[in-house]
């Protein structure tokens, strides 16, 4: 939530700075605003809307500066505007600070520094930060990166920020609580940003700073991290990124999230790449092995996560009690955390999450390991929070997801938690060598047949003409298809604002079938694997009510073919991965449908990738 880009270097920072904040745009797109230090004098510009109006609102005026600071602004404190927009300038004139997170004790920070005279120009507690910095620095004669130091012991809350003080144009700050940030070193310059993609083209050496870290990065005496609470001196860990620039561009695709939903066979292969290894009948999967004997004698696992990985939490449910039997239970991390939970060093957390930073799963297993719980994560982005917090973890290895509605993160995580049951229900005895070995070879042909099914992408788009004016749509799945059915409905609602819920397809008769009429489209999934004679019943409940029915039914179905408006045909399979198909046309149905209605589909109003706050 909230980008930050920085720049220090030779090179001119406005450029640097916009094509950063147009790649960390993902993260929140409300307002964005660029400080450049040239010499000593500042040049800021800020603007509510996109990164887009930005440039519009700097357009001819002074972009010079080889020192600058940028963000891109998902509102907390005040509305987007103009002056809610960040870099905020402390009341003297001198220091520029941009912030991602939440000062929560700002309030009374704020009374102390209007009572000493401050005066405010927003309603950001961002602005309560640099002038906080600038009381620090005077009434204790510090300089900027001791002040900072100062200032943010007193401040409780997250935050990644970045500083500089217009009287030096050599140095900038930067610290870090709970929100991400990583520094780009490259030749005589420094890059420092929420995430590595700003700086890709420039430099592949990076640091990601710890929470309660800070960094000063100067041109003449280069990195010193330090630790905000007691000032040690820390010997930066500089790593190698793997990531390449390719990854984060479209690539000739007109949208990121089009360009993800056909990476997914890729994404899916990559994940299993190294682990799932058929020929040799075996799954290999490091983090699982470390802790083998914790879920062994696991009571149970709890699976953690919000929005779409959580649905992925819920396909996990059916995979580890089906396969492994072991008892699942699947919590929305928000609701985890604060309903003091009952959690024992027997249980098994696993906690997934595509950014690794989503703020309430952080929180929910720090809570789980303050218990003694195993965690095991779940994560897309390397060397996230989330990744760093748990004990052991698999990454699934989808590459960069940028739109902000997540399609391969949500089948890749699947492709992990198939991994891990199957391999676990191994080791358990649950399941026959036999049945094992067809399922490693079954899943290994899941990338092949996602790539057959994407071709069908044109129907996908006829039926989306059809729906593309609906107000509300029902989506219905039973068993292994119910968290698809879930998804479906948000992927629709978060990027085309069509309202639309998903539901057991059995529950339907306990409520929402008193909204079927001619105008309710309901999409249903009903591959052959599932309880496929109780979805037909389903099927005739809505059609006895003028229903429209869109089904997703396995390749050559003709019996719930003659019963539908609509038919979308995937590979057979297993109940067990059909997830991984029947997700497909339902992320094409939606995003269709959101492009045909004139949306942003990669970056969805009020929304953002990477929920950082609570
Ligand atoms: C929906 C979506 C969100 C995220 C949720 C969790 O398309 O992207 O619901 O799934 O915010 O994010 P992560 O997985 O990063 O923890």
């Amino acid at each position: 939530m909230c980008g930050i880009v920085g720049y220090l270097g030779e090179r001119d920072a406005y450029p640097i700075l916009i094509k950063g904040l147009q790649r960390l745009e993902y993260r929140g797109y409300d307002s964005a605003g660029v400080a450049l230090l040239d010499h000593s004098t500042l040049h800021l510009y800020k603007k509510k809307g996109k990164v887009s109006d930005l440039e519009a609102e700097a357009a001819g005026k002074n972009q010079s500066g080889h020192l600058g600071i940028g963000h891109t602004r998902w509102a907390t404190h005040g509305p987007p505007n103009d002056n809610n927009s960040h870099p905020h300038v402390s009341n003297n004139g001198k220091i520029a600070l941009i912030h991602n997170g939440i000062i929560e004790n700002y309030s009374s920070l704020k009374e102390a520094l209007i009572s000493r005279g401050f005066v405010f120009h927003s309603d950001t507690d961002t602005e309560v930060l640099v002038n906080l910095i600038e009381d620090v620095m005077n009434s204790e004669d510090l300089d900027l990166e001791n002040a900072v130091r100062v200032a943010l012991n007193q401040v409780i809350g997250a935050y990644a920020i970045c500083v500089f003080s217009l009287e030096n144009d050599r140095t900038i700050v930067t610290a870090k609580m709970g929100s991400p940030l990583v520094i780009g070193i490259g030749n005589d310059e420094f890059f420092v940003a929420s995430d590595a993609t700003p700086f890709l083209e420039y430099t592949k050496k990076a640091v990601y700073l710890e929470d309660g870290e800070m960094a000063t990065i100067n041109l003449d005496h280069g990195l010193r991290v330090r630790s905000i609470k007691d000032n040690r001196t820390i010997d930066p860990y500089v790593q190698q990124l793997q990531m390449d620039l390719a990854s984060i561009e479209k690539g000739g695709y007109e949208h990121f999230m089009l360009k993800e939903i056909y990476e997914q066979p890729k994404a899916i292969y990559d994940t299993f790449r190294g682990r799932l290894l058929p020929d040799q009948n075996m799954i290999k999967m490091g983090g699982l092995f470390e802790y083998k004997e914790k879920f062994l004698n696991a009571n149970r696992i709890i699976i953690v996560g919000c929005g779409t990985s959580w649905h992925a939490g819920l396909v996990g449910e059916y995979l580890f009690e089906d396969l492994a039997r072991i008892p699942v239970e699947v919590e929305y991390a928000s609701e985890f955390r604060y309903r003091n939970p009952v959690i024992t060093d027997q249980d098994v957390v696993i906690a997934i999450s595509q950014s690794g930073e989503t703020a309430d799963t952080l929180a929910a297993i720090k809570l789980a390991k303050e218990h003694g719980a195993t965690i095991f994560g779940i994560c897309n982005v390397v060397g996230s929070s989330i990744a760093r917090e748990t004990h052991a973890g698999a990454y699934t290895h989808a590459g960069p997801e940028i739109g902000v509605a997540s399609t391969k993160a949500f089948t890749a995580q699947v492709t992990v938690l198939s991994l891990l049951a199957i391999e676990i229900a191994k080791m358990k005895g649950t399941l026959s060598e036999t049945r094992y070995h067809e399922l490693l070879e079954e899943l290994n042909g899941i990338p092949k047949k996602m790539e057959a099914m994407l071709q069908s992408d044109s129907k996908v788009r006829e039926i989306s003409e059809r729906f593309k004016d609906a107000t509300n749509c029902l989506y219905l799945g039973r068993g292994y298809n119910f968290p698809v059915a879930l998804e479906g409905a948000l992927k629709l609602k978060e990027i085309s604002y069509i309202h639309a819920e998903g539901y057991p397809a059995a529950e339907m008769k306990h409520g929402p079938i008193a909204l079927i009429d001619e105008n309710m489209p309901v999409f249903v999934i009903a591959p052959r694997n599932g309880q496929y004679d109780k979805i037909v019943s389903n099927i005739q409940e809505v059609k006895a009510r003028n229903g429209k029915i869109v089904a997703i039914v396995s390749e050559g179905d003709t019996e719930i073919a003659k019963m539908s408006d609509f038919t979308l045909e995937i590979p057979d399979s297993s109940e067990a991965f059909s997830p991984l198909l029947t997700t497909v046309p339902l992320q094409l149905l939606s995003y269709h449908i959101a492009v045909m209605r004139g949306c942003n589909v990669d970056q969805p109003r009020n929304l953002a990738k990477s929920v950082t706050v609570e």
